[in-house]
């Protein structure tokens, strides 16, 4: 069974601590030019770059005290100081509406996820046909992006039918578009968590450390005997896999493979946690 390691309250709600490390930032900044304005008049303090360097530093330490990952440091570090610089650049702010957006639409709620947008390879696709069955069968890829990989194995295997959900709006639009006129491709806008993984002879998951142990309790519970779940790169937590595949790719891409049946005769699963990524 994979451990389910109860995450950091940090990291269940990451945007609440990252902005509660901005606001501490700014608070210490506050206090400390209110204190020395007092006592003395200090010139440094007066420039604007010098408080939102500041600030970024009080609100790194926060983050870290937060436990928020270490990755988060040198976002906070420069978030300020650079809204500063770009200021000064006098840009409309139409532009920044415009790449909020664009962002948003990409990657949509990567913060409730913990899943962003990355791209299996074609030596990763070449490598994932080898391990189909050889007789007809369905195929799910959960959180298809771009559609790139399920649009490869569809011309690869035009026997076999290949479903992808994706539920960021920009990637599921291009998905569907660049698997028009593939009569065994199918794209579907939607969470995938709420997708039955029965009937499945394959599950591909190309994803994030943060989902698998959950991903794992629903392939577990619902998928059928003979099935498999492929994992790129992301092993389950605290779980063998039958196989593990080496990509011969720039990246040295892994493919980890299980058979959530065989795990299923061992034990008896749990309920799928409610968690705050259920949309
Ligand atoms: C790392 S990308 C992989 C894309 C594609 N499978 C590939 O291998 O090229 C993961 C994708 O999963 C999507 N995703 C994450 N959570 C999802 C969910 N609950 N339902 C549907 N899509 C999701 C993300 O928006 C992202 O596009």
């Amino acid at each position: 069974m994979p451990s389910s390691s109860a995450d950091s309250p940090a990291e269940a709600a990451p945007l609440r601590a990252a902005l509660l490390a901005q606001l501490g930032g700014a608070a210490a900044v506050l206090l400390l030019v209110v204190l020395i304005g007092r006592f003395s008049r200090a010139d440094l303090l007066q420039i604007p770059l010098i408080l939102a360097l500041l600030q970024g530093a009080v609100a790194a330490m926060l983050s870290l005290r937060q436990r928020m990952p270490p990755w988060w440091v040198p976002i906070h570090l420069v978030f300020l100081p650079l809204v500063v610089v770009v200021r000064q650049a006098e840009i409309a702010p139409g532009w920044f509406l415009a790449g909020f957006v664009l962002l948003f639409l990409v990657f949509w709620r990567t913060d409730k996820s913990r899943v962003p947008l990355y791209l299996s390879n074609a030596q990763t696709a070449a490598a994932l046909a080898r391990l189909l069955p050889r007789a007809p069968c369905r195929v799910l890829d959960v959180g298809c992006g771009v559609g790139g990989l399920l649009r490869r194995l569809a011309q690869a295997r035009p026997d076999c039918e290949f479903v992808g959900i994706e539920h960021a709006p920009l990637p599921w639009l291009l998905a569907r578009l660049r698997c028009l006129g593939l009569p065994n491709a199918r794209v579907r806008h939607g969470d995938f968590w709420r997708e039955p993984l029965a009937g499945y002879d394959l599950v591909y998951a190309f994803l994030s450390p943060a989902p698998m142990p959950r991903l794992w309790i629903k392939a577990s519970g619902e998928m059928g005997a003979d099935a498999r779940l492929v994992s790129n790169s992301f092993a389950v937590p605290d779980v063998e896999a039958d196989q593990v595949i080496e990509v011969r790719d720039r990246r040295a891409t892994r493919l980890y493979l299980y058979r959530p049946d065989k795990a299923r005769e061992s034990a008896a699963f749990p309920a799928i946690p409610e968690r705050p990524d259920q949309e």
